[in-house]
């Protein structure tokens, strides 16, 4: 129930985050960052495409997994309707395989907040460093903290193709100040004709971290040539204005 990302919120990612829809200059951040890349690239929590598409469609050789089976149908099918086939594979950050190594392993919008525990979250860059190939990179994007802690609740509504509309309530249950985590209630609920078809909750967990506290987990994990960025431009140290903020390491050894 924990981050599950179920039928409804599969959907709502796609009403809210479709195909393409980047953020401020997210796309040609990635593509600049990526172009040197000859090997294959991995999105973890790859989600509906939103990004893996444009990558895929700016040449960039892009695989991808998540651990929902609903996110990733729908990946399946606006692949699909593209004519593209990158290789989707259903697994977690906590144990994915591969057999092959990878160039980069980006991880954009938060996705690894979604690790709830600092001692996994450190396994699981330990296990993205051993998917690199000697010099490869890791790319991950972490929400400022402020944007985590902030304590209001939301609803928002989004109209279907079909008539129907889905709602979502966020109620953010509790803090845990020691852990950096903040536990969501996500109530999505689908509406047709005044009538409820349909409800899901999620228990939505995100870990805030430092700045400081990031790059160390990621110096622990093996990475070296760590650069902190704020708002995808490289190599520009984060402020407190920043909707975002990118590490960006280099996995030891030369290939
Ligand atoms: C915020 S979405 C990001 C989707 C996509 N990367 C993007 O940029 O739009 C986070 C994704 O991580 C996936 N996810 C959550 N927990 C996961 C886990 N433990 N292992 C793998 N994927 C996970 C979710 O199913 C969801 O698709």
């Amino acid at each position: 129930m924990n981050n599950h990302y179920g039928s409804l919120a599969a959907l709502v990612y796609d009403l809210d985050k479709p195909i393409g829809r980047t953020f401020g200059n997210e796309l040609s951040f990635y593509r600049s960052r990526l172009s040197e890349c000859r090997g294959p690239i991995l999105e973890p929590g790859v989600g509906n495409g939103r990004l893996l598409i444009p990558l895929l469609e700016a040449g960039l050789n892009v695989e991808g997994f998540d651990a929902s089976k609903d996110m990733l149908l729908r990946c399946l099918a606006h692949c699909r309707e593209r004519h593209l086939s990158p290789r989707l594979d259903q697994m977690r950050f906590q144990d994915f395989s591969y057999a092959h190594r990878f160039d980069a392993v980006i991880v954009p919008v938060g996705s690894f907040q979604l690790i709830g525990e600092f001692a996994e979250a450190l396994s699981v860059l330990r296990r993205f460093h051993d998917h690199l190939v000697p010099d490869g990179r890791l790319i991950i994007d972490l929400d400022p903290a402020g944007k985590i802690i902030d304590s209001s609740t939301s609803i928002r509504s989004w109209p279907t193709d079909d008539g129907e509309l889905i709602t979502l309530q966020a109620q953010h249950a509790s803090f845990d100040y020691i852990a950096q985590r903040r536990v969501s209630h996500l109530r999505y609920e689908r509406w047709r004709d005044t009538r409820l078809i349909e409800t899901q909750l999620e228990l939505f967990t995100l870990r805030w971290w430092g700045v400081d506290e990031f790059m160390l987990a990621m110096e622990a994990a093996g990475f070296r040539d760590i650069v902190v960025s704020g708002s995808h431009e490289h190599g520009r140290a984060p402020n407190a204005d920043d909707w975002i903020i990118t590490f960006e390491g280099r996995r030891a050894g030369s290939r």
